[in-house]
């Protein structure tokens, strides 16, 4: 039976309007009629309080601090799944077993070199140039290339688009590191899992033998679920919203890498370690908790907070973890960045500030330390979160074919002159 909430406009008029829930989380209050019926638009800039679909991928739960993808427990997915197993389980639905995994895993094989010619679109970037900035620009160009299945109303086609760009987004990543370093790029290696294959294609010289360490492939792995999807956060929303008008999906994913690039989401990695470097010594850690509690002060506490979670991120945790294993594989364990993070991490928690506002480490708190101990230059570390996030960014287009609502297209509260005229 449906259930309603009336409400009262404040003009008069009052709105019936249908509650809708979920398998779990909060209800929602259907406003769409809101306007149609009544001439009153819903405001929320931001979308703090606002459900922009139904979507059937991922979980979150902010007060408990839960995540799951179709159900699973982000812990269980990262202690006992491959990233591969897990980006089948987001674009297709379950995961893998035997023959399933065998198939997927082959078309990524069939998917993850790069067509000759868009190598050539790398020279005409700057070597400084940012990664980032490297793969907007390819991830885009590749609409111009594979025109050969576009009716996206065929699930054949959609299936294509989506392992293209999920196979090939490690490739894109490496050659935007190998091409401002000037070392000519390894090609896949296909007797190599996802996230090998992307550290040697990253690390690996094309004249001499790269051996993957397993310690570092399996944090690889690690980072790559951890950060595969998280649902309506802003490059996901960016991908649906360019996908609502029926773009091109290459195009799509290009405007969520753009979207991801900013450091309030996904650029946050490379910020905490900048932010690291520059209160420098356990000795300055009060300053800079001092400082990310002044209003009139911009700084802030890089990798603390979260749109979502008010509770900790348990995408942190299991990093911290990961973290401490990996230094200690690499006889890092006297890591300076760590011993500040955790050190930062103790103060923040045990701060009023950051209690009351419900302020915990995020994701990107302790990644920036662990990639930096993988040897990934601050600047790729990003670039890591868009090949991972391309998983879920493809999973959430590939759910569009349902778009049942069509076309996104916010309104406003207008707020600029009256009419006027111009008076000459
Ligand atoms: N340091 C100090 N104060 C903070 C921080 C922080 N990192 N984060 C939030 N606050 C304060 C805000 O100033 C605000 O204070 P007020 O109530 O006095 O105005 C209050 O906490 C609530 O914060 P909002 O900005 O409203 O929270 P919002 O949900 O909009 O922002 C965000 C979340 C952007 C992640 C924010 O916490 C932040 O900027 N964190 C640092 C950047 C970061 O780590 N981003 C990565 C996010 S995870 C991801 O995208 C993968």
């Amino acid at each position: 039976m449906s259930e309603y909430a009336e409400i009262d406009l404040g003009n008069g008029s009052r709105s019936k309007l249908q509650i809708l829930h979920g398998t779990e989380g909060p209800s929602a209050i259907d406003v769409r009629p809101l306007y149609q019926s009544n001439g009153v638009l819903a405001y929320d800039p931001g979308f703090k309080s606002t459900a922009s679909c139904k979507s059937a991928i991922t979980y979150i739960d902010g007060e408990q601090g839960i995540l799951r993808y179709r159900g699973y427990p982000i812990e269980e997915l990262a202690k006992k799944c491959t990233f591969t197993e897990v980006a089948h389980l987001l674009m297709l639905g379950e995961l893998p077993y035997a023959q399933a995994l065998g198939d997927f895993t082959q078309t990524i094989h069939d998917h993850n070199v790069l067509h000759e010619q868009v190598l050539s679109f790398y020279n005409g970037f700057r070597r400084d140039a940012h990664p980032m900035a490297v793969m907007v620009g390819v991830v885009g160009a590749l609409s111009a290339f594979y025109q050969d299945l576009q009716d996206y109303s065929k699930s054949e086609h959609r299936h294509k688009a989506a392992i293209r760009l999920f196979a090939k987004m490690p490739t894109i990543a490496a050659a935007s590191y190998t091409y401002s370093i000037g070392r000519p790029q390894r090609y896949p290696d296909n007797r190599l899992d996802y996230s090998s294959n992307f550290l040697q294609m990253l690390f690996g010289r094309p004249n001499q033998a790269y051996e993957v360490d397993p310690v570092l492939a399996k944090a690889m792995d690690l980072l790559m679920i951890l950060h595969a999807d998280h649902e309506q956060n802003a490059s996901t929303s960016t991908v649906r919203m360019a996908a609502s008008s029926g773009a091109n999906p290459f195009a799509c994913i290009a405007s969520g890498i753009a979207t991801l690039w900013g450091p309030a989401h996904g650029g946050a990695n490379e910020a905490v370690l900048k932010m690291l470097e520059e209160i420098g010594t356990p000795a300055n850690i009060p300053l800079a908790i001092k400082r990310a509690k002044d209003r009139n002060d911009p700084f802030r506490l890089m990798g603390f907070g979260h749109r979502v979670y008010k509770n900790l991120d348990p995408r942190a945790a299991i990093i911290r973890d990961m973290t401490k294993a990996v230094l200690k594989h690499l006889n890092m364990e006297n890591d300076p960045f760590m011993a500040m993070a955790l050190e930062l991490e103790q103060a923040a928690l045990a701060d009023e500030y950051f209690i009351e506002k419900k302020l915990y480490p995020n994701v990107d708190f302790y990644s920036g330390v662990l990639l930096r101990a993988m040897g990934f230059p601050s600047r790729m570390f990003t670039a890591l979160f868009a090949v991972a996030r391309t998983s879920g960014w493809v999973s959430h287009w590939l759910e569009l074919k349902n778009n049942e609502h069509g076309i996104d297209r916010p309104r406003q509260i207008y707020v600029g002159s009256g009419l006027r005229h111009v008076d000459r």
